[in-house]
């Protein structure tokens, strides 16, 4: 059944730097790369990656050598959205050769995956924090889900606009969310948004539509429900999520998270 692997924040820094003085985020990215790679063989129809955003953490021509270096080596063709770590100028030239990338303006695409397509959309506001989709992302979105007549469609974005509990991200979810969400709920096939930034596994609804979060590959977001408190970075283990079509009991995406690493096993249940 078709698929594809949804990878979020990597957030890569200069090569020999930690991100915050802590996180070793290409370490964590080539974790993610080699445990996608070595467990392809058991899943079936993962056609790409997908990158929601914070790709790198400043945005700059070296940082997003450095995510290639270490991307070269996935057996997968993948695409990306920006997210507010990211810079739209620099990001369009190391990618310029990616049939996915527009030559101007932002970086929105659809792809076909059969049974459903995904839309990204790119909700970087340079200079801020929070996520909008700006007027000619929402022109995008209205003419991609028209032309998609009833095909299911799952939005992929970097912001995402459920709030995940936490004060300190939810203050910078994107901010024209309720618009995108009242486009999906006009859309005669299923619906999904998928997200990454708050480098958590959330998921909720919103309506017609499933809302999900995805972990970051390198550190997470302390859950801290308090309000008016600074977010925290924990290195908590990093995942990607593997998303597939299931036909039954009912047609629809299905969403397993895989922390990267190695670890024991597997071994038969019985002897
Ligand atoms: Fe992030
Ligand atoms: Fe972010």
């Amino acid at each position: 059944m078709p698929g594809f692997v949804q990878i979020t924040d990597t957030h890569i820094v200069a090569p020999g730097a930690l991100a915050y003085g802590r996180s070793d985020t290409a370490e964590a990215l080539r974790r993610a790369v080699e445990t996608i790679n070595a467990k392809l063989p058991l899943w079936e129809g993962i056609a790409c990656a997908i990158v929601t955003g914070d790709l790198t953490d400043h945005g700059t021509p070296e940082e997003y050598a450095h995510f290639l270096s270490i991307m070269d080596d996935l057996a997968l063709p993948w695409c990306a959205v920006p997210g507010n770590h990211d810079q739209r100028a620099p990001m369009r030239k190391a990618f310029a050769d990616a049939p996915w990338m527009p030559g101007e303006g932002p970086v929105n695409w659809v792809r076909n995956f059969g049974p459903f397509s995904v839309i990204g959309l790119d909700t970087l506001l340079e200079g801020a924090h929070h996520g909008v989709l700006c007027d000619e992302g929402m022109g995008f979105l209205d003419s991609t889900l028209s032309a998609l007549g009833d095909q299911p469609a799952i939005v992929a974005t970097h912001h995402p606009f459920m709030h995940a509990g936490i004060p300190a991200m939810d203050a910078d979810n994107l901010r024209n969310g309720a618009a995108v969400i009242a486009r999906l709920e006009a859309h005669p096939g299923s619906v999904r948004m998928m997200s990454g930034h708050v480098h958590r596994a959330v998921t909720g609804q919103i309506g017609r539509v499933t809302c999900q979060i995805s972990p970051a590959t390198c550190h997470a977001v302390l859950t801290d429900h308090r309000a008016r408190r600074d977010p925290h970075l924990v290195l908590e283990p990093g995942a990607v999520t593997v998303h597939h079509w299931l036909e039954l009991p009912r047609a629809g995406l299905v969403s397993d998270i895989i922390p990267t690493g190695l670890f024991p096993g597997p071994w038969p249940f019985q002897d």
